[in-house]
């Protein structure tokens, strides 16, 4: 949002001492009674200020500016007719369908001040007590990006004709992953920009597609790119107008770049009556909090059925979806083309009630927007969502591109249609140390994806997808090798048919799909990868460090084969050789796990605690759960002679793996050992729930009585070790020492 400030009707009011005796109601039931004048400075200047300024000022998106009180003077009769008849501000949802945060709407008071205004002959009134106009500058609204991506080639745009829709690709140009909390798009010609869509293309897909042309940036309404949908695989509304200048995510919530993404820039273009020449840079503000909340964008839409007949002026499509867990909805994202005219979205839930999620009785594309709800919608799991659109294809539709119209179909064209409706979810109530339930969100959309077309291979690739993420490997190998039946040469599909293979537990017909895809794409790395670590699974070190090698002359910047070569050399007992991989792997990629983990784990192994703490600290900071990491760095903690951080690592593993009876103990000792007596028996009473046959553990507890003083308690536990091993020595020997009653 721009940093603009107004100052209320409401506080402005409280500003006039002595005025009101009785405070702001007085001046609103006055002002009705149309005894007192209104004025500029007292109630339009606020109202234009918060509702109108944002477009309507010197090289903003509106015709005009209304900053002072002389340009609203000259626009004042247009000014009571555009309000009332509801044209400005624009805003497209019909009220009492959805809440919206930033609504866009005057009230009925606000209006009908408007119009005595103007009726009165739109006094000024006295300047003194105006607001002071809003301030809006054409620099960073957030003050220097930490990132500046600059569009290559500027582009031409031509004096007139028709909107240009243009897309600019911007290679993420850092080695490294960042977090971005907020946005920021300096255009050079701000006034000519309707609006702009970032897009994340994690494989540079649209580059490659457009090798020679990609710096002049390429035509096109909408576009793919590979691995992912349409309109953001990283589930964020990256949606920019000249009135929202700064794009902020909401808390837990950023979104990530990593080295090889590109973003495109998606811009709509107007032109203005002169040519004009536009470039534009996007400003990305990083964090060092990684996403703690991950939304998800699931799209509605019937493009199959878009297939308008030339004249027909009530042409309906629909979707729907059935959600399979509790959600919470944070905004949505309807889109058609010209020739949309009502679109509508909403929920049913499980008890058939109807909860609205939007509604537009007047689509105008030109006015399009993401819509982010004031508080978020929460739908529980069985409810479905709902689009339905009607287009008109009419001459009657001011909007329609063709005249006179002509059939119209899906396609990526201004000319051609679209129906779709994006809605942000975050699924709420989610069980603990479940799969990621965005899975079971991707599993239910392939699904109806499927059903309406049964032909949809990217969906039936997705569906596959989810269900190996969901752990049903044998599923995903059923839907993998439909797709091949289909597209017997498809390598990206057998590398996939491998994993699933492999996660499954057949590593033989893994082994298979992974070299089958290496034979029909020798250049492509990641079936190679998966080949070596299969290798490596199955101890087979020697062939694990010959792909490795191979995979690295192919693909030479790939710390994970660097760190993978790092794992078969340790396999193979050449540690020393094995450190410098890892080495490598982190010279390209700081953060790269494995290498860390590795790294750390021989300093632990070769008396280097110090060492091992930071670079283990620095894996616990890429995967926060991993046990192994959490036990490690203890380890290492420990061994450095710091109780304190170590036991902080243990209850940190434990918190992890609630359920693993070793860890209890485990940390019951170090609790021990650090004078903690009590908290020490507590840890080992739960070991021991876990684990009740722990004949070792039924001794240790003994022993934590005993320097308790406990005795009867320590003899009770050493004789329920004897009773589980008999010939438990030490439990015998502890008996024996304790003092008798
Ligand atoms: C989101 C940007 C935006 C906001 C906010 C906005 N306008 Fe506009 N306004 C425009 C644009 C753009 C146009 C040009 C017509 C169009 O494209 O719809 C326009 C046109 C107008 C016109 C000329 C209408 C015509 O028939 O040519 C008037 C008068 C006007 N606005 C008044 C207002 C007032 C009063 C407010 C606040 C209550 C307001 N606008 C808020 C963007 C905005």
């Amino acid at each position: 949002m721009r940093s603009v400030r107004f100052i209320s009707p409401a506080l402005f009011c409280i500003a006039i001492p002595g005025f009101w005796h009785t405070g702001c109601a007085a001046q609103a039931a006055k002002s009705q009674t149309a005894e007192l004048a209104v004025t500029w400075s007292l109630q339009i200047a606020p109202i234009v200020y918060h509702n109108c300024t944002t477009c309507h000022h010197p090289g903003g998106g509106g015709p005009f500016s209304l900053l002072s009180y002389r340009d609203a003077w000259r626009r004042g009769p247009q000014m009571v007719q555009v309000t009332q008849s509801r044209f400005m501000p624009p805003w497209l949802p019909a009220p009492g369908y959805g809440e919206f945060a930033d609504t866009r709407r005057l009230s009925d008071r606000e209006i009908e001040l408007i119009r005595k205004w103007v009726a009165a002959g739109m006094p000024e009134g006295d300047r003194t007590q105006a607001p002071p106009p809003p301030r809006f500058d054409t620099t960073w609204q957030m003050g220097k990006p930490d990132l500046i991506l600059t569009v290559e080639r500027p582009y031409m745009l031509y004096a007139s004709g028709t909107d240009v829709f243009r897309n600019f690709i911007l290679p993420y140009p850092l080695a490294q992953s960042h977090y971005i909390r907020a946005m920021e798009i300096l255009p050079s010609v701000p006034s000519i920009v309707h609006h702009c869509n970032l897009l994340i293309d994690r494989t540079a897909s649209f580059r490659r597609l457009h090798p020679n042309h990609w710096k002049d940036g390429i035509p096109g309404m909408e576009l793919e790119v590979d691995a992912g949908n349409t309109f953001d695989p990283d589930s964020h509304f990256l949606f920019w107008k000249p009135d929202t200048p700064v794009v902020v995510e909401r808390k837990g919530m950023p979104w990530r770049l990593d080295p090889g993404n590109d973003l495109i820039l998606n811009m709509h273009l107007k032109p203005s009556g002169k040519p004009e020449i536009i470039s534009a840079q996007v400003g990305l503000y990083f964090t060092s909090q990684p996403a703690t909340l991950h939304p998800m964008l699931l799209q509605l839409e019937d493009d199959r059925d878009l297939d308008i007949p030339a004249g027909d002026s009530h042409f309906v499509v629909q979707d729907e979806l059935k959600l399979p867990i509790d959600v919470d909805v944070l905004g949505v994202y309807p889109h058609a083309h010209y020739l949309g005219k009502e679109l509508e979205g909403w929920a049913t839930l499980p008890n058939a009630s109807k909860k609205w999620l939007i509604r537009i009785p007047n689509w105008d594309i030109d006015r399009q927007s993401i819509y982010e709800y004031r508080e978020p919608v929460f739908l529980p799991r069985g409810s479905v969502v709902h689009m339905r659109y009607v287009y008109d294809n009419s001459e009657d539709n001011v909007h329609n591109p063709n005249d006179p119209p002509i059939r119209v179909r899906a396609g990526n064209r201004s000319v051609d249609e679209m129906a779709h409706l994006w809605i942000q979810v975050l699924p709420v109530n989610v069980p603990k140390n479940g799969p990621d339930p965005r899975l079971l969100l991707e599993q239910a959309w392939m699904e109806h994806r499927l059903n309406k077309n049964p032909g949809d291979f990217i969906a039936l690739y997705n569906l596959a997808s989810a269900l190996a993420g969901l752990g049903r490997y044998s599923q995903a190998a059923d839907d993998y090798r439909k797709l091949l039946t289909a597209h017997p040469d498809d390598a990206r599909t057998l590398n996939s048919l491998g994993a699933a293979l492999e996660n499954g537990g057949d590593l033989q017909a893994a082994n298979g799909a992974y070299e089958q895809a290496i034979a029909l794409a020798p250049g492509d790395c990641d079936a190679r990868f998966n080949l070596a670590g299969l290798d490596v699974k199955r101890s087979l070190f020697a062939s694990a460090e010959e792909e490795f090698r191979t995979m690295l002359r192919r693909c030479p910047a790939d710390a994970g084969a660097y760190s993978g070569l790092g794992v078969a050399l340790i396999g193979e007992g050449n540690s020393s050789a094995a450190q410098a991989q890892f080495q490598r792997a982190l010279q390209l990629d700081p953060n790269n796990f494995s290498a860390l983990y590795h790294l750390g784990q021989m300093d632990i192994e070769s008396g280097e605690p110090d060492r091992a703490i930071d670079l283990l600290q620095s894996a616990a900071q890429q995967r926060p759960d991993d046990l192994d990491t959490r036990e490690r760095l203890a380890m290492a903690f420990a061994q450095s002679g710091r109780p304190g951080d170590a036991l902080t690592q243990l209850k940190e593993a434990v918190r992890i793996a609630p359920g693993d009876a070793d860890l209890h103990a485990l940390l019951s000792q170090v609790l021990a050992g650090t004078g903690q007596f009590q908290q020490a028996i507590d840890e080992q009473n739960v070991a021991l729930r876990l684990q009740p046959e722990d004949a070792d553990g039924w001794n240790n507890l003994g022993v934590l009585h005993a320097r308790m003083g406990n005795t009867a308690a320590a003899r009770a536990d050493f004789q329920h070790a004897l009773e589980l091993v008999p010939g438990h020595a030490q439990a015998r020997a502890n008996l024996a020492r304790l003092p008798r009653q």
